[in-house]
């Protein structure tokens, strides 16, 4: 019997690991894999942290509503989200009518040890955990309504992944 079209969105804090975990769990389930930051970088022609410099995080914020909005999602897919693609109402109405929602969690000390040597306009150089807590205390309430929570501290995407893939796989047999 044909499976319906269903979703499943990555969501967390930059660094969490959800593009990652999204491409080896989309394999998995041979699900689409849609990352909606490069999606967004293909729509605009740049990079993100030129879209937040030369347009500002409001314009970004549109931007990504949009993108997402206009996704082909005709067949099954795995999406990773932005880190702060959930704070919108909007986003997180349009992300519960296609299907689940699961957060990738990480502590402060790992995302600092994953992203300090990347560009990411709203943690700007030197990140520390006191700047990556501040984000995620605001973001707290909005990533545990997901509707399955992992902790990624030392471990492995691969493992990340099959534990969602079975967690799907009981759901939609
Ligand atoms: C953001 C996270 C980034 C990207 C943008 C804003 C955020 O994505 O969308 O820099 O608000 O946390 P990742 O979470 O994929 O790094």
């Amino acid at each position: 019997m044909k499976q319906p079209v269903r979703h499943i969105f990555l969501i967390g804090m930059m660094g969490s690991g959800k593009s990652r975990v999204g491409s080896l769990l989309a394999k998995r389930l041979t699900y689409t894999f849609i990352d909606l930051d490069r999606q967004i970088e293909i729509t605009a022609g740049k990079s993100i942290p030129e879209i937040f410099g030369e347009d500002g995080e409001s314009a970004f914020r549109e931007l990504e509503t949009r993108v997402a909005k206009d996704t082909d999602l005709s067949k099954s897919a795995v999406i990773a989200t932005g880190g702060g693609f959930p704070l919108k109402e909007a986003n997180r109405i349009w992300m519960r009518q296609q299907g689940d929602i699961v957060w990738l969690k990480a502590d402060p000390r790992t995302i600092l040890e994953r992203i300090q040597d990347e560009d990411r306009p709203l943690l700007p150089k030197p990140v520390t955990t006191e700047k990556i807590e501040a984000i995620l205390k605001d973001r707290l309430p909005v990533y545990e309504k997901a509707h399955l929570q992992l902790d990624t501290d030392q471990r492995d995407p691969n493992e990340i992944a099959e534990q969602i893939a079975k967690w799907i796989l009981c759901k939609r047999p």
